[in-house]
């Protein structure tokens, strides 16, 4: 158990025996201390409960402390107008540090209920290939998986890949003139894209090639055998393709339930719709409408009008005039259907902000129809240039993603070349080819997801700085110190610590156990690569400070444990980032 929920029980039990009733217990939390100077955790407990009891917060403070039972877990005090601050004993620390050295989990408790998600991610649209933005998508929605199968949730990954659509009305149209057989096959997903933007120049210069795609595009849907051959190929190489990317990234799904699973069940969809009288006709199509409940300013089914400022309707089309259904039919199908099947508690969609009302709108419509989960829309921001523009590539396309990770992995290579010890020339290339990844991940998760971030391929890589590499060197380092060690290392049954450095670096692995649930509070990755830089801070300065090889007896176990606990912890905390951490580098 975490030194968090020992005390946060141990405070309920006192106050359940001050005459606090069981329902005001859900309110009254301990948490870290802000500032270590006043102790390792807090609570407000005595000012939010004192003021009904008629006491005064430090008098009902000494109360819960004269209450409390905290055995040799924790020196208590009070602050300000009745902060409870709890120091915890270097012994309790030290006894803390060894059972965390002996878990697998290095100290995090499953969830009590197991809870069932749906991850929507990556999703890229086919016959293009994966471009940068999808690159925050697959990053976050992995680290998102990982952290919550690792929580003892169940996690049913979903690749929700466009692959029904306009698109295709331009790529077959281009494949039939101009497809190169041996291109699509070395390159399935670099073709494609020659295809699409071939038909998309020459769309551009007249209405009649338009047409002549639009027509294919019908033809398609129509179930027209050549142009459903040419589909169902273009799609299966391109699944070839995505596939080598994600494998090169480890990232993997248990269903690509692409838009075109949903063809079959789309107009049972809005006819559904029509009957609960969420939708209705409106100029020739059929369109889903407010529900009225909701005021104005909360309901994403009303716009305020630009000029005279009235709220007006902004309805959602779910089949539009020619008869042809959309992505919001089929993210309303999706959504059934993943009700039937799985039951969720939690439908996650990592997906770029620019489609944040789409979902609003998709969820209200949930809300309506009485979905019982809850569906949530993980959104993100841009990767901009370092001009703080969205990223480019120099003719103005937007980034191929295996060119981005290509790039990652170049510049890793010159780092690597300059500061590894390595010597085996595969290990080094292996090496840099693990630091550009991981780089690319570890930049992307850091960030706030909701912030645009500028992708710095250099600062990215280097060894100095919140960055990757800076914490695969602080799993490195801890790992070297039992190298050089004669004999193996076996846990002692008892440590001690006396220096502050190593308080703090216990302090701070204690800590892992109480962060990563809360990973999942607010989907934000960035809590726990903000966790693993503090706590590699401070495992450097405990090991500047603190020598573990030289030093003896009960003293030199103690920190040997320290840089174990330390180092299983980095690697843990990096590989639910999908990051994997070297021994050597
Ligand atoms: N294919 C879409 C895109 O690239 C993302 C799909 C996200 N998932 C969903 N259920 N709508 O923009």
């Amino acid at each position: 158990m975490t030194l968090q929920s020992q005390l946060q029980q141990a405070l309920h039990k006192a106050l359940l025996s001050l005459g606090i009733q069981e329902e005001a217990l859900a309110r009254i939390s301990v948490s870290a201390a802000k500032d270590t100077q006043f102790g390792d955790y807090q609570t407000n407990a005595a000012m939010m409960l004192a003021k009904p009891l008629k006491k005064k917060p430090r008098e009902f403070a000494q109360e819960i402390i004269d209450t409390l039972v905290v055995g040799d877990l924790a020196e208590m005090s009070i602050a300000g107008p009745g902060f409870l601050n709890f120091t915890i004993k270097p012994e309790a620390f030290a006894e803390h540090v060894l059972s965390l050295a002996k878990d697998a989990r290095c100290g995090v408790t499953p969830v009590a209920r197991s809870e069932t998600f749906v991850m929507d991610f990556s999703s890229p649209n086919v016959a293009k290939p994966m471009h940068v933005g999808h690159i925050r998508s697959t990053i976050i929605g992995d680290a998102l998986s990982r952290i919550a199968t690792f929580l003892g949730h169940k996690v049913i990954k979903d690749n929700h890949i466009g692959d029904w659509g306009t698109q295709f009305g331009m790529v077959i149209w281009a494949w039939k003139k101009e497809l190169n057989e041996e291109a699509l096959n070395a390159e399935p997903l670099q073709e494609l894209l020659r295809l699409y933007r071939l038909a998309s120049m020459a769309s551009k210069e007249g209405e009649s090639i338009k047409e002549e795609c639009r027509a294919e595009l019908v033809r398609l849907q129509g179930g027209d055998t050549e142009n459903t051959e040419i589909w169902e190929r273009a799609v299966k190489l391109s699944k070839v393709g995505l596939q080598k990317i994600y494998d090169r990234l480890d990232v993997s799904f248990d269903h690509w339930l692409g838009e075109s699973a949903y063809n079959d069940s789309l107009q049972s969809t809005v006819e559904q719709l029509l009957a609960i009288g969420v939708a209705r006709e409106s100029e020739g199509a059929i369109c889903a409408f407010s529900g009225g409940d909701l005021p104005p300013k909360k309901d994403p089914f009303k716009k305020s009008h630009p000029e005279t400022k009235e709220w007006v309707d902004f309805p959602m089309i779910i089949q539009k005039s020619d008869g042809a259904f959309n992505y919001a039919t089929t993210d309303l199908a999706t959504l059934a259907y993943r009700k039937k099947e799985w039951n969720p508690d939690h439908i996650l969609y990592v997906v770029d902000h620019r489609q944040s009302e789409h979902f609003q709108q998709l969820f209200d419509i949930a809300r309506r129809s009485d979905y019982p989960g809850q569906l949530n829309h993980v959104s993100f921001g841009t990767i901009c240039g370092k001009d703080g523009k969205p990223l480019k590539t120099r003719s103005g396309d937007l980034p191929q993603l295996e060119n981005v990770l290509n790039e990652a992995c170049d510049a890793a290579k010159l780092v690597v070349a300059e500061k590894s010890h390595l010597e085996v020339e595969e290990e080094k290339a292996a090496l840099a080819e693990n630091i550009g990844l991981s780089a690319v991940k570890f930049t992307e998760l850091s960030h706030n997801r909701m912030s645009d971030y500028i992708f710095d391929l250099e600062k990215m890589v280097s060894l100095e700085g919140d960055t990757a590499p800076y914490l695969m060197y602080s799993h490195v380092r801890p790992q070297s110190i039992f190298r050089k060690l004669e004999g193996e290392f076996v846990l002692p049954d008892r440590i001690s610590f006396t220096e502050e450095k190593e308080i703090h670096l216990a302090r701070m692995l204690a800590r892992f156990g109480e962060i990563l649930p809360t990973v999942l509070d607010d989907y934000r990755p960035n809590i726990l690569t903000s966790y693993l830089l503090e706590l590699a801070r401070a495992f450097h300065s405990f090991f500047e400070a603190c020598p573990v090889l030289k030093s003896e007896g009960i003293e030199k176990q103690s920190r040997l444990t320290l840089c174990l606990a330390t180092a299983q912890t980095i690697k843990l905390g990096l590989s639910l980032l999908g990051i994997s951490a070297p021994e050597k580098m």
